[in-house]
């Protein structure tokens, strides 16, 4: 009985449950909140904008990669494209030449590596799981976060065009029909498994990252 209950949960909402503490980890990690309640810096906000250059660069490489996949392809679109909108915002935070004044932090190292991966493997399941924690999160909190960032730091709307998606009227609208798509995704329970592990491994980046950014910060002031 039991196992025909579970059958009954849509993909969707099992991943957004068995992530939900995991999404706790990543709100709520120091560098973040610290941002969040205002006790960041523009320079804190800008070394986030520079590690989500490389992440973005990796991941709308990968989606180049599985443009033509049966499975990845109706999760990808050029709607959700951000490698643009954070070169405009590092142009406009750090200079012309942002691109020789920044560098990854280990964890976005090792981030971007996964991607290349699962790029590499042809692993569509692992590369939804890596989209999905992104896009959905710059489509949830991520619209709030712009807001906060634009307001704290005085930016009106230059170096935030990351959290503006001008191609997506109504993210929520978005965000269902996305859900819909995970929940038509041909994938056995294994493999559903697997792409729950991968999704919890991307927030792993996710909170990771922020304690790297956190101890560079420290090193940086001492
Ligand atoms: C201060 C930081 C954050 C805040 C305030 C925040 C807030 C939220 C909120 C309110 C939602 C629910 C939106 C809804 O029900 O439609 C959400 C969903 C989500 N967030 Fe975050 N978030 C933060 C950080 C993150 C991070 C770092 C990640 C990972 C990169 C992330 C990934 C996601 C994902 C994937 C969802 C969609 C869950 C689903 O409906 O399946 N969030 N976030």
């Amino acid at each position: 009985m039991l196992t025909v209950m579970v059958e009954l949960i849509p993909f969707s909402t099992a991943l957004r449950e068995r992530s939900r503490s995991a999404h706790s980890g990543s709100e709520h990690a120091g560098f973040m909140a610290d941002l969040m309640r205002g006790n960041g810096t523009r320079d804190d906000y800008v070394a986030l904008v520079a590690q989500h250059w490389y992440i973005y660069a990796a991941l709308e490489a990968a989606a180049s990669t599985f443009a033509t996949d049966p499975i990845a392809a109706p999760f990808i679109t050029a709607k959700l494209t951000r490698l643009p909108a954070l070169e405009a915002d590092l142009e406009y935070l750090i200079g012309a030449d942002w691109r020789t004044r920044i560098t990854p932090v280990p964890t976005t190292e090792r981030y971007v590596t996964r991607i290349d991966e699962i790029a590499d493997a042809g692993w569509a399941g692992g590369f939804v799981a890596h989209h999905y924690t992104r896009y959905l999160g710059d489509l949830s909190g991520g619209q709030f976060i712009g807001k906060l960032m634009s307001r704290q730091f005085e930016l009106g709307t230059n170096g935030i065009g990351f959290y503006v998606f001008d191609e997506i009227a109504d993210p929520a609208a978005f965000k269902d029909v996305y859900r819909e798509q995970l929940d038509a995704a041909p994938w056995d329970a294994a493999e559903a498994e697997r792409v729950i592990d991968e999704v919890l491994l991307a927030y792993q980046f996710n909170t990771d990252l922020f304690v790297d950014l956190a101890a560079a910060k420290a090193a940086s002031a001492a």
